[in-house]
């Protein structure tokens, strides 16, 4: 096979992941950052329970009695009398076994004969609270909401296992689950006695341009300066036939649907909004070699332009026709309504809580200049509500910083990681913070066990954690 085929294949398998409605081109490349954590590889043979506790819908609302069933995952072959429970916190997405059955996590859940569990977050998996996602019903997805499902998960699990009455109680999670551990930390802190939040987000925040400065930094450090440049010159290039009235060779190139229309700001900016974010998805679940596998595919092209949009026409899966329309983005989620989409609730959080809205807002970064923060904060406003405009998110942002901290979230116990090329991580703390940082690493790169693979760094990392659990369960 040539290695064009062995490209293509590649890219296309990244653009494949399951869903049960064609994803239109900007949400499937939202979503791909929207992941869980990757499967790990499995240890051990135990077949994990799944568990269901009943959980009040509101729990700030004592008038309000109605209750859904909260899904989660148990391991409990090293349990005995006073087993410490070693918690993996559920995010945006559908809680899976391999998580309790190997990695770090487990490791050290072993050492200290831990129960492992994994808890799913309202409104994603199975845990729904509501029937439909209707911008009424996800008034009750909320982080506050989703930590004191935790808090009543801890002690309900405990009071209801006698070997574990008085057991101590651990939590881990990765990205906005991370963030869940430390907030959890600042709100109960009495129900664990620490925990480990790897890559998490702390500091929410409408338009957050730093995100693509640090995708463009992994392509600059793992792909080379040419690689950089090629992707740079390509973009600028495809936005200049667009703004020179030359669209018909950038449509043609890109090989756009007939309904693309490029006098709508909205269809350019889901346009290069979408092709960035196929770089994020790189850049965030980056393992060695990734970057420099895609940067030699790019760089076999004759000009730069064209290397963007092979690249782009083939990581969406060489479709008849592309079509990043915004329209189709909107129709996608409002979909959501009746399909329980959990991108649409994810979306609804950054409306309601955080932004994080990768744009192409600094000029230090390899992006262009075509998916302003206005992309976003519309989609909020023709998705959920026309409330949510942009002065609206930015007090809700502000609201969350408040509530929890954002860089000062003034937590004892949590161990804080992140990978120096995680592009999320400057919205987390540094090390001048305390936070560790592991050079070359991407998001959530450190779940794995201690293995002859690791950096000095991540090794130096997993190690520190392992001391850390070892002092907290002392
Ligand atoms: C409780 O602990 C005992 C050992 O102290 C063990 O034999 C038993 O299996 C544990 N119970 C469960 C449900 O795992």
């Amino acid at each position: 096979m040539s290695a064009f085929g062995l490209v293509a294949i590649t890219l296309v398998l990244l653009a494949s992941l399951a869903s049960s409605r064609d994803l239109p081109f900007f949400v499937k490349s939202l979503r791909d950052l929207h992941r869980g954590p990757p499967q790990l590889p499995m240890k051990s043979r135990a077949e994990p329970v799944t568990g269901w506790i009943t959980q009040k819908i509101d729990h700030f609302d004592e008038s309000n009695t109605d209750t859904y069933q909260m899904r989660y995952l148990v391991n409990d072959e090293f349990e005995t009398e006073g087993s410490p429970i070693f918690i993996f916190v559920g995010g945006e997405w559908e809680i899976e076994p391999s998580m309790v059955k190997g990695g770090l996590w487990y490791d050290l859940a072993k050492e200290h004969n831990g129960v492992l569990v994994y808890t799913e977050h309202r409104y994603y998996g199975e845990s729904l609270p509501t029937t439909t996602f209707s911008t009424e019903n996800l008034k009750y997805l909320h982080v506050k909401q989703a930590l004191a499902d935790l808090a009543h998960f801890i002690e309900t699990f405990k009071a209801e296992n006698p070997n574990l009455t008085n057991s101590k109680v651990l939590l881990s999670g990765g990205s906005y689950s991370a963030t869940m551990v430390v907030w959890f930390k600042r709100l109960y802190p009495e129900l664990i006695v620490g925990g480990w939040a790897s890559s998490a987000p702390l500091l929410a925040k409408l338009n957050f341009v730093e995100y693509k400065e640090v995708v463009g930094k992994a392509f600059l450090e793992l792909g080379g300066q040419q690689c950089y440049n090629r992707i740079q010159n390509g973009i600028a290039e495809l936005e200049e036939l667009f703004d020179n009235k030359r669209a018909a060779e950038a449509r043609a190139m890109l090989r756009l649907c007939s309904n693309f229309d490029e006098h709508n700001d909205l269809d350019l900016w889901s346009l290069f909004g979408s092709i960035s974010n196929i770089f994020s998805g790189i850049a965030q679940t980056q393992r060695e070699g990734d970057i420099e596998f895609y940067c030699n595919y790019l760089l076999s092209f004759d000009d730069d332009a064209s290397a963007i949009a092979n690249f782009a026409y083939y990581a969406w899966g060489s479709p008849n026709c592309l079509d990043p329309t915004y329209k189709e983005t909107v129709e996608y989620y409002l979909w959501g309504i009746n399909n329980l989409d959990e991108s649409r609730a994810w979306y609804y959080q950054t409306c309601n809580e955080y932004g994080w809205y990768q744009t192409s807002g600094s000029s230090n970064q390899p992006f262009g200049t075509k998916f302003p923060a206005t992309l976003y904060t519309e989609l909020c406003s023709d998705v959920f509500d026309h409330q949510f405009g942009n002065e609206k998110i930015v007090e809700n942002t502000v609201q969350t910083n408040e509530d929890f901290g954002g860089m000062e979230p003034e937590v004892e116990n949590i161990y804080v990681t992140h990978g120096a090329l995680d592009p999320w991580h400057p919205m987390g703390l540094g090390t001048a913070e305390g936070a560790t940082i592991i050079s070359k690493a991407s998001h959530c790169n450190d779940f794995t066990s201690i293995s002859s693979q690791d950096s000095e760094e991540m090794r130096a990392a997993k190690e520190r954690l392992s001391e850390l659990v070892r002092e907290w369960l002392a």
